[in-house]
């Protein structure tokens, strides 16, 4: 009997853990006696017929990198070329896809139309602001980045009697800025789910201003104050979301120090966020999503996904990761924390 053969690819913008969801879905599809392959650059892969064999010598190992070993895109190629996908697609000879990625990498598939190929579904996204699962992988990491930012720029800051402001990513959603913000205890944090009030904040900063060296501040790339909107430092053309967010923290930093004489100056911690090693839990959370496709694919679950709900991973419909963003409650438990800390959010 002919091997059965399953194709895998990563989509959308990079977050550490696809190389776990590379490394544990082959590997337990192998040990099932499967053949993987692993489509390159996302569905750019599928239009030029490049993939790579997957073995187990090829995978084992690479759960430890951050980026992703096929290659990704954060670029939709699919609108109106639904037939040569759908014709290339069968050239690779596969019972389906397994397919990483984000809200753009799922609504590409949906562009298909009935020409609709099987796949499983993989949340992916340092954002955590996917529909359908409570956390994506990527986000622990990226937190940990901004948490470890926050703590080292605390030095300088008490150094220089200066205040420090960390720009985070995460587009409209302000997940990363909070769990990270939190974690490194910051003593301002300013989400997109939470317009400021331009006088409170300069009311808190000034009573700060009584007591301490200096500030740490955690500002969302989205956030922005009341009557304004985020800041979109430009667009990508052809990408699912074109507006690429940016700039907010060195606007805050000119207008606070004018405003407070508080000397002020901006870090952004851009794609740093996207290129650490990923922690324990995202090797984990990964480890066990993988596990669980390869289980998926065995099952014929096509039109599903894998997420985590519940304190545990379980399956879902595809369609429930095409959902709007997941944005933070704007009275959320961690903002109710922030307040008890007296962090100004
Ligand atoms: O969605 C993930 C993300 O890293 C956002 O947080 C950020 O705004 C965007 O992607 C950056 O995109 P690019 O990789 O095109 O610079």
């Amino acid at each position: 009997m002919a091997k059965r053969r399953v194709g895998i690819l990563t989509g959308g913008g990079d977050a550490p853990g696809l190389n776990g969801i590379i490394e544990a879905s082959s590997r337990a599809l192998i040990q099932a006696g499967y053949e993987v392959i692993g489509i390159m650059d996302g569905y750019e892969g599928i239009f030029n017929n490049r993939y790579r064999d997957l073995t187990a010598d090829v995978v084992h190992g690479v759960h430890i990198d951050a980026g992703t070993l096929l290659g990704t895109s954060n670029k939709t190629w699919i609108a109106g070329r639904a037939d040569e996908f759908n014709a290339n697609y069968k050239k690779l000879n596969v019972e389906g896809l397994i397919v990483a990625g984000g809200d753009g990498t799922f609504a590409g598939l949906s562009e298909l139309g009935d020409k609709i190929v099987p796949a499983i579904g993989v949340p992916k996204t340092i954002d955590n602001d996917l529909a359908g699962t409570e956390v994506t992988f990527g986000y622990d990491t990226a937190c940990s980045v901004i948490a470890e930012a926050a703590d080292a720029l605390r030095t300088t800051a008490n150094a220089h009697r200066r205040i420090m402001i960390i720009e985070a990513m995460g587009r409209t959603a302000g997940w990363l800025a909070l769990g990270g913000g939190l974690a490194g205890y910051a003593d301002v944090i300013l989400i997109p789910e939470r317009p400021f009030s331009k006088e409170a904040l300069l009311k808190s900063i000034k009573e700060k201003q009584k007591t301490s060296r200096g500030l740490v501040m955690v500002v969302a790339e989205g956030a922005f104050a009341k009557g304004e909107s985020p800041h979109v430092a430009f667009k990508v053309k052809g990408s699912p979301q074109e507006e690429r967010y940016g700039g907010v923290a060195e606007m805050l930093a000119r207008w606070i120090e004018a405003e407070t004489g508080w000397e002020s100056r901006h870090v952004v911690l851009g794609h740093l966020q996207r290129s650490k090693a990923p922690t324990t839990t995202d090797r984990f959370l990964t480890l066990t999503m993988g596990v669980e496709v390869a289980k998926m694919v065995q099952d014929h679950a096509w039109g599903q996904a894998v997420v985590y709900r519940d304190g545990r991973v379980q399956r879902a419909q595809l369609t429930e990761l095409m959902q709007p963003a997941r944005l933070v409650d704007k009275d959320h438990r961690w903002v109710q924390l922030a307040q008890a800390l007296g962090i100004f959010i």
